[in-house]
This record gives C-alpha cells, structure tokens and sequence, in this order.
C-alpha cells in the first residue's frame, strides 16, 4: 500500500516538474514576443547571449586604431571579397555588402546585435568557426593581422559602409 502511494507522489512529482520546465520555456518566449511587440526587445538577433570567449582568445583585442584605419579596412575589404585568396571569400556567405547571400550566414548589417560583438569574441569566432554551422575556422587561411582587418572591414556594415569605432557596454565590462 505504502509502496503504492510512493510511486505515485514520485509520478505526480515529476510530472510537475517537467510542466514547470515547459511552463517556464513558453513563459520566456511570451516575454521576448511581448518586449518585441512593444518594440522593446529590439531584433531578436540583439537579445542573444554569446557563448563565453575561450581563455586563449580573451586577451585578443582589436589593434589600437584599427576599427577606422583606412588602410586595414582597406585589407580587409580585399580579403572578405577574396582578392587576397580565392579560398577566402568571406562575401561568398556574408554577400558583397554584407546582406547575406547564403541562408543562415550572419547579417553584418544589423547594428545592434554587432554591437554585442566584444572584438575577442568575434576574433574568436573567424579565428574558430562556429561548430555544426557552414562557418568554418580561418585561423589557417589568414594570419592574426588579416582576421583584425577582415573585422574591421565587417565592421563597417553595421555603420552605413563608414568606419567607426567599435565601442559599447560589453567592450566596457571586460
Ligand atoms: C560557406 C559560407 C561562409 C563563409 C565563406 C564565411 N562564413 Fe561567416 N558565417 C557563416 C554562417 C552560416 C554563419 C552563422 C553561424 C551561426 O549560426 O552562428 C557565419 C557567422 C559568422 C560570424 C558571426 C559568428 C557568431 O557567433 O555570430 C562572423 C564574425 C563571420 N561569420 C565571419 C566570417 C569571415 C570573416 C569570413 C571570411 C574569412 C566568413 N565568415 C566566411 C557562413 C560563412
């Protein structure tokens, strides 16, 4: 008898349980419908939190001056078009004025979710790829210095094509 009644609070145990868990994912995505709605939550792109940079990338910064320098923009507009390596044709994806051309390839034009971009996350990611995507590694194809001026060059997608320096609060909580 005893036995019996165990089992079933264990039952209704978890069956609790797992309709808080669903309750709480349908609660979240209300949210983030309702903040849109009221044009609060901005694009839902914005509101995505970056996996953390690995410790060997958390010290990469962008070169000082670098995000407007005319000359690594310019470097990197060659490489991202792949004049510097066919191989590399970051535009292939990303498209020739950043609007994607590929399904599923990130829009560099959308200003805020780039502005959540700390510059060692976003080394990282040229640097890496991001697993299970069409986003491969380029640490091999490009040295340091031209995954720099490749993003600065991405960069100015998010600002009308013009340079500007890349600074927010993620870059400031670091
Ligand atoms: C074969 C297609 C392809 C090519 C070529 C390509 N990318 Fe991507 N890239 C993607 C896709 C797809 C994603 C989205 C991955 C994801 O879902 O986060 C992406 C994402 C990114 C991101 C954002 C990563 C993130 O976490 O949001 C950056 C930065 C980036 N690419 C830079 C580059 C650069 C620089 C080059 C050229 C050196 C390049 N990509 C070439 C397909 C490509």
């Amino acid at each position: 008898m005893t036995q019996n009644r165990l089992v079933w609070l264990s039952a209704i145990g978890a069956t609790v349980l797992l309709l808080s868990i669903l309750g709480l994912g349908t609660e979240s995505s209300v949210t983030a419908g309702l903040l849109d709605s009221l044009g609060l939550g901005g694009d839902d792109e914005a509101a995505v939190e970056h996996p953390p940079v690995p410790a060997e990338y958390k010290d990469k910064h962008m070169p000082t001056g670098w995000w407007t320098d005319p000359k690594a923009i310019e470097e990197g507009r060659k490489i991202y078009m792949g004049l510097v390596d066919p191989e590399v044709k970051c535009a292939k994806c990303h498209g020739e004025d950043g609007k994607p051309v590929k399904a599923g390839a990130r829009d560099f034009r959308q200003g805020k979710r780039m502005d959540t971009y700390e510059d060692s996350f976003w080394f990282w990611r040229i640097s890496e790829g991001v697993p299970k995507t069409k986003m491969k590694a380029w640490k091999d194809k490009l040295t340091e210095e031209q995954r720099w001026q490749v993003m600065a060059f991405e960069h100015t997608f998010s600002h009308g094509g013009k340079p500007e320096p890349h600074t927010h609060a993620q870059q400031a909580k670091r």
